[in-house]
């Protein structure tokens, strides 16, 4: 039996990852117009809520939506929410936080690459154990009338590596090693095995936990 949800995002790396995992689980994803909600809250959960509300009214149907990033507990749990255009902010240290925002409007293959120059450039000098640092997902299906059926957290712990590695994976992957991938980055890893372990994966587990008892209601 095929469940269908539409997909609250239009980043292809995001949507190809989420139909990969929830594949064997008889799950469609039909994508959806981009329409860009705006992110306003400094939380995952709150940025969550808004494109899920947004993209589920727009489709008009059940939506799976997520938010999610990279956070660094040496740089006071920064990229963050702000993680997909991490680049584009004025950083400041004592303590590390935000400052202006320069819109560079790049592309987000573009931008990665500078998202992940300015984590290293920020990390230079320190040692580990103060490299840690997790992949953070909230995940939100909810309903045509906005209600919030299903919310998900998850993380993948590890570390930030030295320097950029591996062509596979989107975002921070280059600079990404896992607790469990023996030194390598996630963009080191083939896809297969990323899905494996990531913070997609464990919230996916979760969702089809909810899936099972959503179908089986009344
Ligand atoms: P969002 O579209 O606002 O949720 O942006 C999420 C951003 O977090 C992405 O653009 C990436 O920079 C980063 N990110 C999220 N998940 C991953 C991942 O699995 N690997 C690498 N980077 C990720």
């Amino acid at each position: 039996m095929t469940h269908r949800f539409y997909i609250g995002t239009t980043n292809q790396h995001k949507i190809r990852e989420i139909g990969s995992i929830l594949h064997a689980t008889g799950c469609e994803l039909i994508p959806t117009d981009k329409i860009d909600p705006e992110e306003t809250e400094p939380d995952f959960v709150g940025n969550a809520l808004i494109k899920a509300r947004a993209y589920a009214v727009h489709a008009g149907g059940l939506t799976i939506s997520e938010d999610s990033g990279l956070m660094v507990a040496a740089l006071n749990n920064l990229p963050g929410p702000w993680s997909a255009r991490f680049s584009d902010f004025e950083v400041h240290r004592d303590p590390w936080r935000l400052g202006a925002h320069h819109p560079s409007g790049l592309s987000r293959d573009e931008i990665d690459r500078k998202n992940n120059d300015l984590v290293l450039e920020l990390m230079r000098g320190i040692e580990q154990p103060r490299r840690a640092a997790m992949f953070k997902v909230v995940m939100i299906v909810a309903a045509a009338d906005g209600e919030i059926l299903f919310k998900g957290e998850n993380e993948a712990h590890g570390w930030i590596a030295p320097e950029m590695r591996g062509q596979n994976g989107f975002g921070y992957d280059p600079i990404f090693i896992g607790h469990n991938t023996f030194d390598r980055t996630y963009a080191e890893l083939d896809r297969h095995r990323k899905d494996l372990i990531s913070h997609r994966r464990k919230v996916l587990n979760d969702f089809q936990d909810w899936l099972g008892r959503f179908l089986r209601q009344p």
